[in-house]
């Protein structure tokens, strides 16, 4: 066992190796810092490959590799209070100011959905904690952070009858928000980025719904909409929403629609596909209009740029006050990369202007 673990380690280096010279716009800043970092996610990623494909480990254990090696224990100090819950059959961590003296008012209070395409990461990692933590003592708030990874829906939250607290603010962080249209120009132009390469994102999005492999081929083809979802391709219809800059060289044309015996129609994940608790951009404006106030954040190099553009769009259209902070040299994660050795300054710009929003306005 254990020599496997070395053998599979030394893999692992012989393969980051190999991928440090892969290419980097430019003006993203600590580029080295970025390329090693990026070297080790891909060949972590070829290793899960590989390693599905002889039949040793499904994709998805390898990679949870990265949740492990940034695995923490969340404690209490003299300034936070930590406590495991769990509500309503959802394991959490409750992140509050350690109680001076009892005044009897309200605090505010956040709810924190982390990242991980839905089935990777966990609350219980480093930059995770240390965010909550900001948060607690830069905001006086109480932070209930969901742990995602077991399998619990983030989705649940919204349009649950019995759901009547109304939340005062939604605070998104470069969001995925549909699943149509996987050739959106962000899609395009950073299919090959670091941390998030369009692949890995479509294989997200394809396990969410079904772990039948040519639902995720169809998806990568950008061929997996059937009448359903197509109905729904209105909503994001980049042509309509993103601004003219963002447009620019690249020509609309709407995701095909399949019909007849293909994939999409013999597994059946379309009707999920259309369910805006997976996508919310498939929602009419008359319910976005009913939506509180937003701050959004989007990177220039990330597939999911123009999900969040397009959602910016379509809330100020029916007159939702948003807040939209786009990082010209962002990258998908970076708010994640705030801990050493993969600790970066944007990765703590980004984390510094979100807490100040938080603090105007929540
Ligand atoms: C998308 O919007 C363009 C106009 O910007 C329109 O010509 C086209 O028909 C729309 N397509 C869909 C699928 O909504
Ligand atoms: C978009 O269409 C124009 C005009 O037809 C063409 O010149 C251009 O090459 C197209 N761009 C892309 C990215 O396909």
């Amino acid at each position: 066992m254990r020599s496997k673990g070395v053998f599979v380690l030394v893999l692992l280096g012989a393969l980051t190796a190999y991928h440090v010279y892969s290419p980097i716009p430019n003006n993203i800043e600590e580029r080295w810092k970025l390329m090693l970092t990026d070297s080790f996610f891909k060949s972590l990623s070829q290793l899960a490959e590989l390693s599905e494909q002889v039949g040793l480990l499904d994709f998805w254990r390898v990679m949870m590799f990265i949740t492990f090696a940034e695995r923490v224990v969340p404690v209490s100090d003299e300034r936070v209070q930590v406590a495991d819950e769990v509500f309503d059959g959802v394991e959490v961590i409750v992140y509050q100011p350690t109680q001076q003296e009892e005044t009897g008012e309200l605090r505010r209070a956040i709810i924190y959905l982390h990242g991980g395409g839905w089935c990777l990461g966990s609350s219980r990692m480093g930059p995770y904690d240390l965010l909550a933590r900001h948060m607690v003592t830069d905001l006086n708030a109480v932070i209930v952070s969901v742990e995602i990874g077991t399998g619990t829906g983030a989705s649940k939250l919204q349009k649950d009858p019995q759901q009547h607290v109304q939340l005062k603010a939604q605070a998104l962080i470069y969001p995925v928000l549909q699943a149509l249209d996987l050739n959106t120009p962000s899609y395009q132009q950073n299919q090959y980025m670091p941390i998030l390469p369009r692949t890995l994102m479509v294989r997200f999005w394809s396990e969410y719904f079904t772990s039948d492999k040519s639902f995720f081929r169809a998806m990568m083809a950008n061929r997996h909409n059937n009448h359903e979802s197509a109905a729904l391709l209105k909503f994001v219809n980049w042509s309509s929403y993103l601004p003219d800059s963002y447009r620019q060289t690249y020509n609309y044309s709407a995701p095909p629609v399949v019909t007849g015996k293909s994939p999409v129609h013999s597994i059946g994940p379309h009707h999920l596909l259309a369910d805006p608790r997976a996508s919310p951009l498939l929602v009419p404006d008359t319910t976005l209009r009913l939506l509180p106030k937003a701050y959004v954040l989007t990177c220039e190099y990330d597939v999911l740029r123009d999900d969040g553009l397009m959602y910016v769009t379509r809330l100020r259209n029916v007159g939702v006050d948003v807040t939209h902070e786009h990082y010209p040299s962002g990258f998908h994660g970076a708010l994640m990369l705030t801990m050493w050795p993969t600790d970066f300054d944007i990765g703590h710009r980004m984390m510094d202007n979100y807490v100040t929003w938080l603090k105007q306005n929540l």
